[in-house]
């Protein structure tokens, strides 16, 4: 059995559509100083039309897929975290194992908000770690802009959308996932919140009346919990894998507001140097925004193999989180390149073959009966 479940591929993708808080002003009574002293955001990425959950997941899915030289035929795991999916059902894990031609992966989606990300390396870490999966695909997917309410200036400046994807790996090496912390408190379900679509409350004129659709958030209430709880899972996350915060290179946090890193920095004891923050360019992009960030540190050079990092999170449920782990890089097979871009089009054509075979299989079994 492999001792441990490496990150040997990764990948990121966001709308090209830029929305400034300049341009946000003109949609509520708010303003560029107002939200980048409260927040340390600037702009964020907008889906356009074409773009959903699913298509953003599969354009950072097949990037990853690529890095890691791994055929998507050959994936075993797809986990998608998301708190903006397709459809309550079916899961967009499944769309995405569709469009990319995963004919062998089980697919699911992991709901547990912006910490959803860690929550769902650490579940595909630990199935790689088993050998019950020979390698499993991670990732984060959102279109929160398109649950947000756009008259409402205090959510409405917070949110952006974008996907980031891992691909995970076994090995007898030491690294990898090292160790995971995965917390919730549902007592406070009700501070962060999407309150109708649900069976609780399924979508009625008047809860479309009412704005019921959209998120509702106590952001007083959020940023508290936030504050409190980012510092301490980090902690017991490094602590778990038996190591010390000075072992520690990077911290990579859910980008949800620049004070709420500053906070989580200070009661750490550690410099902003040693902490990556992008939220200025993409908001909060929810589960999406650690991949992302990732993708950024490595793209820049700020990551490199080797290096220990921490992944920490919080989000609605209420959840929080972090993972330590040492940076792998890809694995590269001795074999020929994979190219899973090319991928996309057999996927298609095969989508479409199996949907014309199950018709024409129940056009058959309509005439038997
Ligand atoms: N522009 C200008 N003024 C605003 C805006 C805005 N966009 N939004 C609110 N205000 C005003 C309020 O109306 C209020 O005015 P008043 O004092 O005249 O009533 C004042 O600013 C203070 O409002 P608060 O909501 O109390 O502001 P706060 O200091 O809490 O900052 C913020 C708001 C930035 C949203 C902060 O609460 C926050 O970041 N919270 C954390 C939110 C978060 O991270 N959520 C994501 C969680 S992750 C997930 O699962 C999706």
């Amino acid at each position: 059995m492999p001792r441990y479940a490496h990150v040997t591929g990764w990948g990121m993708a966001v709308p090209d559509k830029v929305l400034t808080n300049n341009e946000i002003s003109h949609m509520v009574d708010t303003n560029d100083e107002w939200i980048v002293e409260m927040t340390g955001i600037s702009e964020r990425r907008i889906a356009n039309d074409h773009e959903t959950t699913a298509s953003l997941a599969t354009d950072a899915a097949l990037k990853a897929l690529e890095l890691a030289n791994l055929d998507p035929a050959d994936v075993e795991l797809i986990i998608v975290s998301t708190s903006s999916p397709e459809h309550i059902f079916p899961a967009t894990a499944c769309l995405v194992q569709d469009r990319i031609g995963a004919r062998k992966a089980g697919a699911f989606d992991l709901s547990a908000a912006c910490t959803g990300f860690i929550y769902a390396l650490n579940m595909a870490a630990q199935a790689v770690r088993t050998g019950s999966v020979k390698n499993a695909l991670v990732i984060g997917a959102e279109t929160l802009s398109r649950l947000v309410n756009w008259k409402d200036r205090s959510t409405c400046i917070l949110f952006g959308d974008g996907a980031g994807a891992f691909v995970l790996q076994p090995s007898d090496v030491p690294g990898g996932v090292l160790s995971a912390v995965m917390r919730s408190d549902g007592s406070g379900g009700d501070l962060l919140s999407l309150p109708a679509g649900g069976s609780r409350l399924p979508t009625t004129a008047a809860t479309v009346a009412n704005g019921l659709h959209y998120i509702h958030m106590n952001g007083r209430e959020v940023f508290r919990f936030a504050t409190r709880v980012m510092a301490q899972a980090t902690q017991e996350a490094v602590q778990l894998a038996g190591h010390q915060m000075d072992d520690i290179k990077l911290i990579i946090p859910h980008q949800a507001n620049r004070r709420i890193i500053e906070s989580a920095a200070r009661q750490l004891d550690i410099s902003m140097e040693r902490v990556v923050v992008n939220v200025g360019t993409y908001g909060n992009t929810s589960t999406a925004s650690i991949p992302i960030a990732t993708c950024e540190a490595l793209q820049s050079g700020r990551l490199q193999s080797g290096d220990k990092i921490v992944f920490v999170g919080f989000g609605a449920g209420l959840t929080w989180g972090a993972a330590m782990v040492q940076w792998s890089g890809p694995i590269l097979a001795r074999r020929k390149r994979r190219l899973p871009r090319s991928y996309r089009a057999w996927a298609k054509a095969r989508s479409f073959l199996i949907r014309l075979m199950r018709r024409i299989e129940g056009l058959i079994w309509g005439r038997l009966e």
